[in-house]
């Protein structure tokens, strides 16, 4: 049910993950030497805010490739009603085990979504799929400072095991034989306006609909004291962008 539940917390939002369409453009516009109409895999794509701005900003073709069919749904909406069914193509699918031919594409994409399969053996499974001198992108929770407080440290080595600094991905990036050709943070205005605001918003709202339902309120509370840590903590941890060249 929890699951389910969260789902349902995350339906109807602009996204289901921090990002920002700035912050998309501007990870698309470090990437050098594209092919003209270049073929792109955008994994964990959600409702697929990230996926009509690439679609903007690009002349590509797009797989956007997700788990949970009625965000698939909704990224489907939005494509038609923006003029775009014919570019994004969305499939159901695990990105534990994507369905794709060697050499298929010139950029992976991925925004909040690599922690799920992890950071190293996403870069190692999905490499295959990307042609060589193509790019892997993706933002991923980062650790920004060393001296962590206590509170967050354990808060977030709990909820989210994978967390590394910016120096250790760095070093993952050169071990899967990636070459870094660009990285930046995710500003903060990235968490609050297409995220954690709206975010808020579910949360009341639920809030009432399950007023006698423990199980859900339980995950409200979780999703309240995310928005808090962040907001006491968010010197400490952000989401870089990591754009990566397939050698
Ligand atoms: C944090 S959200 C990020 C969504 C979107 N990229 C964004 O930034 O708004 C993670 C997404 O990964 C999807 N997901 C979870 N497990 C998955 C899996 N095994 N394969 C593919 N997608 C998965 C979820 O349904 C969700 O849409």
């Amino acid at each position: 049910m929890v699951s389910e539940f969260m789902y349902e917390l995350f339906s109807d939002m602009p996204r289901q993950g921090p990002g920002s369409n700035k912050c998309t453009r501007k990870a698309y516009k470090l990437l050098a030497n594209l092919p003209p109409q270049p073929n792109i895999l955008d994994v964990g794509c959600g409702s697929g805010m990230q996926t009509l701005e690439l679609a903007r900003i690009s002349k590509g073709q797009i797989t956007a490739l997700d788990n949970y069919q009625p965000y698939l749904d909704d990224l489907k909406r939005r494509a038609k009603a923006d003029g775009f069914s014919n570019r994004i193509k969305t499939i159901n699918s695990s990105m534990f085990d994507l369905p794709f031919a060697k050499g298929s594409f010139d950029i992976i994409w991925s925004e909040g979504a690599i922690f799920i399969i992890g950071f190293q053996k996403g870069l190692r499974e999905w490499k295959p799929l990307i042609k060589r001198g193509g790019y892997l992108v993706v933002s991923e929770l980062t650790w920004l400072k060393t001296d962590i407080p206590e509170e967050i440290r354990a808060y977030l080595e709990n909820e989210y095991p994978g967390i590394n600094t910016i120096v250790e991905n760095i070093e993952i990036i050169g071990q899967e034989d990636y070459d870094l050709t660009g990285s930046f943070t995710l500003h903060e205005s990235g968490w609050w306006d297409d995220f954690y605001k709206p975010l808020q918003k579910r949360i009341n709202l639920l809030g009432h609909k399950y007023a006698e339902n423990l199980e859900a309120l339980a995950v409200l509370d979780a999703s309240k004291e995310e928005i808090d840590m962040y907001r006491k903590y968010s010197l400490y941890y952000g989401y870089v962008f990591y754009m990566m060249q397939s050698k």
